[in-house]
């Protein structure tokens, strides 16, 4: 028996409102600031968390539920089963390995692949028109892996890549010159950490490009601090790392900002890992690195035709080549 009773004449709900279900897979400190960020911000009527540690998951599943009264509501389910994302609009990858103090995000490889072998196939079985958001290390290789292994259009398989990074270099610009990081724009592309590259002509803040402004009123290029700054956008998650032991609330963010692009069909541009072969004379092979992307209910939309000055393009060339050659060793 129902706790309501329906009132005269009354028709069935209508179905015209959109349903959203989301997996995350992995439920440590990535999975569970992205699931909390997603609850928080009211993206999704349904939240799935997939893990192989069944008590960690159970723990993780009520620890969220238990805050049920103060949330938006949200059915949040888990199991180890992959049964339970069946039909997701969104499978958010976050399992694996991370880097113990001092090792680089490359260093994970093999046997985050290893992993994605189990979990990229029964997502793809059971949400054959999902997008697929990978955010695990090294993220633009196994996007790549996810990529094969899923059998997926090239714009459903997306890798959160440096959207963080463009906010942890929007950020410190931002400390520098003492104003809001949402009045930054600034972009950081190609591979997420060690050889990302910074694009110093689109730093504009509140819209008047930096550089231009620096040089019409003749004030000296501060090229040293600009290169200084990037150097702490690379070492900002080695140092994250050395201090609490892993990075996960700016990921977080990072993501969330993703899925409301993605599934509220925003049409906004985020530096995400897509397939980049064709772009900026990269040809040698297919590698997923950043560039800025359009991102709605279908995933990529379109890439920006940014300009890259010659030496940009070919730091970027010089990482496709390194992740080229990576993939070339891996068994999958
Ligand atoms: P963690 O150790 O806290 O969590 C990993 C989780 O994966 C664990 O709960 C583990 O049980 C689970 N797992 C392992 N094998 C699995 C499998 N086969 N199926 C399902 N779940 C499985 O690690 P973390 O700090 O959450 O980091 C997770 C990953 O995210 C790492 O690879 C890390 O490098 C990466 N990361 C990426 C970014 C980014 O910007 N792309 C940022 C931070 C961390
Ligand atoms: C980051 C992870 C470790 O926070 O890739 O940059």
């Amino acid at each position: 028996q129902s706790f309501f009773r329906p009132i005269l004449n009354a028709a069935p709900p209508s179905p015209t409102k959109r349903h959203n279900k989301i997996s995350v897979i992995g439920v440590g400190n990535v999975g569970m600031a992205i699931a909390q960020t997603i609850l928080t911000q009211d993206l999704t009527d349904e939240l799935l968390l997939v893990d192989v540690n069944p008590d960690k998951l159970r723990g993780e599943m009520l620890d969220l539920q238990h805050a049920a009264a103060f949330l938006p509501r949200t059915k949040i389910h888990a199991s180890d089963d992959y049964a339970i994302t069946v039909g997701s609009d969104l499978c958010i990858v976050t399992a694996g390995a991370r880097q113990i103090a001092g090792e680089s995000r490359l260093n994970l490889l093999q046997r985050n692949v290893n992993l994605f072998k189990k979990i990229i196939p029964p997502l793809a079985h059971y949400s054959p028109d999902t997008v697929m958001l990978i955010v695990s290390n090294p993220v633009d290789v196994l996007t790549y892996v996810a990529w094969k292994l899923s059998g997926f259009p090239s714009n459903r398989v997306i890798g959160s890549g440096t959207n963080l990074d463009s906010s942890r270099f929007r950020f410190l610009i931002a400390d520098h010159l003492d104003v809001n990081a949402q009045d930054v724009q600034a972009c950081i592309v190609g591979e997420h950490g060690d050889s990302s590259v910074a694009l110093w002509s689109s730093i504009s803040i509140g819209g008047v490009p930096v550089l231009s402004f620096l040089k019409n009123q003749q004030i000296a290029y501060e090229k040293e601090t600009l290169e200084k700054i990037h150097k702490e956008v690379v070492d900002s998650a080695y140092e994250v790392i050395r201090l609490k032991g892993y990075t996960s609330w700016a990921i977080g963010y990072s993501v969330a900002s993703l899925v409301r692009s993605i599934l509220r069909d925003q049409r906004k541009i985020h530096p995400v890992s897509v397939l980049a072969k064709g772009f900026h004379g990269i040809d040698e092979g297919e590698v997923f690195l950043s560039l800025p992307a359009q991102l709605g209910r279908g995933g990529v939309l379109g890439i920006t035709n940014v300009h890259l000055t010659q030496e940009e393009a070919q730091r970027l060339r010089d990482s496709a080549s390194t992740i080229h050659n990576l993939q070339a060793q891996l068994d999958l």
